[in-house]
């Protein structure tokens, strides 16, 4: 975001950590971080050892941290045994949290459920029973395709009490999307829900797996088991189906969890990359659940008192490691929103800080902006308008945070009384890696400031240089850490590639581009690769061009990001069509019919913003699409440089024109 890009240059303001919060903190002040990062430099094995014995619970002890024989297969804990399910519900059953909240569930309507850590343990017992009953054991793959929900986290956490590997499907994926998930995780289990609701609209979820079915290669699947949010109509395949209250009914709220070793597969869940097809990124059990719960610790710096919410879906890694994992190994209260922050108003997340008492509060950048935009329109919509004070600690994920929006998030929001923790992470490292401390770091809007103890992250060249302060380059992580990824679902050469190629030194590389400042602040600039990030989602510009050409009258399709205020990124799809070049309202309605098949194809979150046609794409002589002048194009800037090398400079015209 090139805007962005040029404001975080110039940014120079500093918060200082609140002294309330660097006295009570668990990491007080930067003497402390610093501390923790030598120690885990001085004796990573020791460093690790320590945290993994402290923060789990193991049903086999483990002798060896880290085993490095197979790298980039690294393996962590990898002679432990333990249950990941037990690690967030039974220890804390014999404690006073057994009969604290859980979850705070608030549905589309506003209505307001609660369960208490007992009452969630029996619904995980029995649905996990049910499950077994069916014949799923250890090592079975399911797909979960559910609405935001307490149901959906039973569904995950009972998948992990039988050591069943869950893939989390984001339910506003389109059928198609789903398919293609099933079939590459060999899912033998569907769990899904009649119908979600969000901002007052009801749409199809168990439609959406038939029609999976009906796309072929999904014989692995023996049963679907189908939660009745809605009472919506559903089709229905006898011995398949089964609804979820019958799969439990009679089923006793115990289970014995199954321990697994520590690197059993606790999840696969599917990200978009460079390529055509998303990835299944594999995470492990042990390794990945010490991050997600150490993360709460040190950067939510989680206390007993509070009441927690992070507003992301469990379709994404954030609703995995900050909804389900996270907060309840951490044995937190959290609120769990079903619906979107603009219904009935914009002032629905204020409203719930309000009434639930959030102290700690996690969102995307795209839902501040999108809200600071309603409340200029609306201010009876304006976080001002609402008591906040149990505020204390804000978070935000998923894409750069502009200063402007940071400003707004911690001044109208905070009060100037809350840190903001612009938290750098990706489905691949599980959990936090780069993020202020609120006890411990000065703030500078629109950076992600320093590492967490332990993770090595850096800023290097092609070769794998460390580049100087201020200078550009990849962001990289030095050493292995327990929450990363271990893999590609299905595809080990791709995984090697992918996040650890020779060139730079075994080093993971994450995609993004980034610098650091005379301070060792880090400032990410965005991906450097295919990848778009539209409102804090990941979208590969292939995956979307591959849903374009697969319509029927698209000859070619080039797709690239063009920065927007409100999504971060837009896409916008050059697309050449098998027929004369249409205009005017031709162009409209081809245009609109070709943003819904992207629709169906993915999800709606694919839908190119723009769609522009020629009756070419501007290529090299070589016949290589020239991307880089299609930005330029997108972004409705002139183009000043040498052109002659192009196979057909005139076409740059004719795109330029076709907005
Ligand atoms: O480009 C970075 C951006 O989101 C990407 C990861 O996306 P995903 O795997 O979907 O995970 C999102 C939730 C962790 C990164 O490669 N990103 C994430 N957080 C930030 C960010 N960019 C800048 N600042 C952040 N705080």
């Amino acid at each position: 975001m090139p805007s962005d890009i040029e404001s975080v240059l110039v940014e120079s303001r500093v918060f200082p950590p609140f002294p309330n919060l660097v006295e009570t903190a668990r990491i007080s002040g930067m003497d402390a971080y610093r501390e923790m990062c030598e120690e885990a430099k001085r004796d990573p094995d020791d460093f690790w050892r320590c945290l993994a014995r402290e923060n789990l619970v193991w049903t086999k002890p483990f002798t060896r941290v880290l085993d490095e024989s197979e790298a980039p297969f690294y393996q962590w804990f990898g002679d432990g045994e333990l249950n990941v399910a037990a690690n967030c519900l039974d220890r804390h059953l014999n404690t006073h949290i057994a009969d604290k909240t859980a979850i705070i569930f608030e549905s589309d309507d506003g209505k307001v459920s609660t369960v208490t850590y007992k009452q969630l343990y029996a619904r995980v017992c029995k649905l996990a029973n049910g499950i077994a009953a069916l014949g799923y054991k250890k090592g079975d793959c399911a797909v979960i395709y559910m609405p935001m929900s307490t149901q959906a986290i039973v569904a995950m956490l009972a998948c992990a009490r039988l050591g069943v590997i869950h893939s989390v499907v984001f339910a506003g994926f389109s059928s198609k999307s789903l398919h293609e998930r099933i079939v590459n995780v060999g899912a033998s289990l569907i769990v899904t829900a009649d119908e979600q609701v969000r901002g007052g609209k009801h749409v199809p979820l168990k439609s959406a797996v038939d029609e999976a079915f009906e796309m072929g290669g999904c014989d692995a699947v023996r049963r679907v088991i189908v939660y009745e949010r809605t009472g919506g109509k559903v089709g229905w395949t006898q011995g398949r189906d089964l609804w979820l209250r019958d799969a439990i009914a009679g089923q006793p709220t115990r289970c014995e969890p199954v321990p697994v070793n520590a690197e059993h597969p606790l999840f696969i869940l599917y990200t978009s990359g460079s390529t055509g097809k998303p990835k299944g990124v594999q995470h492990s059990s042990a390794g990945y659940l010490l991050w997600a719960l150490l993360t709460m610790r040190w950067a939510f710096d989680s206390r007993d008192s509070d009441v927690f919410w992070c507003t992301a879906d469990i379709g994404w890694v954030t609703g995995h490691s900050y909804v389900t994992y996270g907060p309840l190994a951490a044995g937190l209260t959290q609120v769990v929103f079903e619906g979107v922050p603009t219904y009935p108003d914009a002032g629905r997340f204020w409203d719930m800080v309000q009434r639930h008492k959030v102290t700690v509060f996690y969102t995307a950048p795209t839902a501040i902006r999108a809200l600071i935009k309603a409340s200029e329109a609306a201010p009876r919509c304006h976080p001002r308008e609402y008591d906040l004070s149990s505020l204390r600690i804000l978070g935000s994920v998923g894409e750069p945070i502009n200063p402007e929006a940071w400003m707004w998030y911690y001044q109208e929001v905070g009060r100037a009384h809350c840190p903001v923790l612009d938290t750098w992470w990706q489905t691949e490292t599980g959990a936090h890696m780069i993020t202020p401390l609120p006890g411990a770091t000065p703030m500078k809007p629109g950076s992600c400031a320093l590492p967490l103890p332990g993770i090595e992250a850096a800023v290097v060249d092609d070769a794998g240089e460390d580049v100087a302060p201020g200078n550009g380059g990849l962001l990289v992580v030095k050493r292995p850490w327990p929450g990363m990824i271990r893999g590609v679902w299905g595809d080990s050469a791709r995984f090697r590639k992918t996040y650890f190629p020779p060139e730079l030194k075994g080093y993971y590389v994450s995609g993004d581009g980034a610098r650091r400042d005379a301070d060792g602040y880090f400032w990410v600039m965005g991906r450097i690769d295919d990848v778009l990030n539209v409102s804090g989602h990941r979208l590969g510009t292939m995956e979307v061009e591959s849903a374009l050409v697969a319509h029927e009258i698209v000859a070619e399709a080039a797709v690239v990001g063009r920065p927007d205020e409100t999504t971060g990124e837009a896409l916008v799809a050059f697309v050449v069509l098998k027929r004369p070049l249409p205009s005017g309202e031709e162009a409209a309605a081809i245009a609109a019919q070709l943003r819904d098949w992207v629709g169906r194809e993915i999800g709606a979150i694919a839908k190119p913003r723009d769609i522009r046609f020629g009756e070419n794409l501007p290529k090299t002589r070589s016949g290589k699409i020239m991307r880089r002048l299609l930005r330029f194009i997108a972004r409705g800037e002139t183009i000043t440089q040498d052109v002659s090398t192009l196979e057909n400079p005139a076409i740059l015209e004719q795109l330029s024109k076709s907005a």
